[in-house]
């Protein structure tokens, strides 16, 4: 009895440790601050554009009136330079009084009456990355009780300021702390940047059980070189990446700088659709009161919403590299769908792709409907081994949606227990 009293003792201190927060089952999506405004601060200077609660409570507007809310992208999310550069008489940290005149319970609140969640940014650190209060160890309990007493739903802890016996015992420790505040707080943990995003610094198991997503690697710039070296680093390390992923844990490679400054259209289709196959967050960092309608169309497709929050939450991978620099991404799906990606990195003009599906890793002789992805052209009848061709300009992509609609192969035991004919019509995703 003893025996099993204290089993249960530990299995009670094993499991506060965990995230208990049952949050973010698909890919989070929404706004996040950073990569646009930075640490913006000038509101004499720049009354629109400072970070400040009206750029929160605007872009929060944005969201509800130009139909992002209704496609899923929810939060709203304050990254640095949002505090006063010291904590109250009380320890508490505080927002900046000329910024966020109102407070951040009163953003909240704002934010919660349209429908949309708040997230909030600290360092586990003497400072943020920006020089504000950092949270040291003996601050964490204390901010996470500010957090959650304020209404905010989602943490992004940096690690500027830290070392890193710091962060070891810091992430886990404000992981119990957002757990005992009672309020259900997602989290997002900068660690595994901090330690060169690979074990055996990076404990991936325990980031899984501890964080909601996690930054890997570095911050993305508006550019396309820095896409790249993101997707190259996501890319090689996959192996290590890949499974670490899934439903209410995710990698983090940075927010979409779509509707910016650094992208050509192409690009821009090319940023969503590859965020999409590796089950990417989907924080929009771009003005939403004057983007254009070309980059707003690439972010509100809604096939790509639904591939990018497939509930089985697999993150896709890189299957080939090809001499002639045309590169293929696969993430498979809910009810045997799946999305393809044939990403170009050529620069001199569109490339006319020809291959099959029995070469990309699709084994079982089936027949598929395909639908692209950005043209929305329906391709039907395809069989696995049928040699077909893509047309892909530089720097760009084509996107597939693919799901059986026959198959032929009397031995794949998915299909005979599901369907009890082979020839059943199947649509996971009618649209
Ligand atoms: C770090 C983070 C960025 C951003 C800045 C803020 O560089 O990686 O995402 O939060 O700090 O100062």
């Amino acid at each position: 009895m003893k025996l099993v009293a204290s089993v249960f003792v530990l299995a009670l201190a094993f499991l506060s440790q965990a995230l208990e927060n049952g949050l973010m089952r698909t890919p989070p999506m929404g706004w996040l601050a950073w990569e646009r405004f930075r640490c913006n601060i000038d509101c004499k200077k720049d009354p629109q554009n400072c970070i400040s609660e009206k750029l929160f409570m605007e872009m929060a507007n944005c969201l509800v009136t130009d139909g992002w809310k209704d496609l899923g992208y929810v939060y709203v999310n304050i990254d640095d330079c949002w505090m006063a550069k010291e904590r109250d008489a009380r320890g508490q940290l505080v927002p900046d009084p000329e910024r966020f005149p109102s407070g951040i319970r009163a953003l909240a609140d704002y934010v919660h009456s349209l429908g949309l969640k708040l997230g909030i940014y600290g360092d586990l650190g003497t400072h943020t990355c920006s020089g504000y209060p950092g949270t040291t160890l003996d601050q964490i309990e204390q901010d996470a009780f500010t957090f959650a007493e304020w209404g905010v739903d989602m943490l992004k802890l940096d690690g500027c300021y830290s070392s890193a016996e710091y962060q070891a015992q810091g992430y886990p420790r404000m992981t119990k702390a957002l757990n005992a505040t009672g309020r259900q707080i997602a989290y997002s943990c900068s660690w595994p940047a901090y330690q060169g995003g690979l074990p055996p610094q990076v404990n991936y198991s325990l980031l899984t059980n501890i964080c909601n997503l996690w930054r890997n690697y570095d911050d993305i710039q508006d550019s396309w070189d820095s896409i790249l070296s993101i997707v190259d680093w996501f890319s090689k390390h996959q192996d290590v990446l890949q499974p670490a992923a899934g439903p209410g844990h995710w990698n983090d490679p940075d927010m979409l700088i779509i509707g910016n400054f650094g992208l050509s259209e192409e690009q821009s289709r090319s940023q969503m659709a590859l965020w999409t196959v590796l089950a990417a967050p989907l924080f929009l960092s771009t003005d939403l009161r004057s983007i254009s309608q070309s980059s707003q169309e690439i972010l509100q497709n809604k096939l790509m919403i639904k591939i990018n929050q497939d509930p089985l939450g697999i993150q896709g991978r890189r299957i080939l590299q090809e001499k002639s620099h045309i590169e293929v991404f696969l993430r498979p799906l809910s009810h045997s769908a799946s999305a393809l990606v044939f990403f170009s990195r050529r620069t001199d003009m569109p490339y006319c792709y020809t291959t099959s599906l029995a070469q990309l890793n699709y084994t079982h002789n089936t027949i598929y409907e395909v639908q692209d992805v950005y043209s929305g052209d329906i391709i039907s009848g395809l069989k696995t081994a049928d040699n077909f061709t893509v047309v892909i300009n530089p720097s760009g992509v084509v996107m597939w949606y693919l799901y059986p609609t026959m198959y032929l192969d009397r031995s794949f035991s998915f299909i005979n227990h599901l369907y009890k004919s082979e020839t059943k019509k199947f649509h996971p995703f009618p649209l």
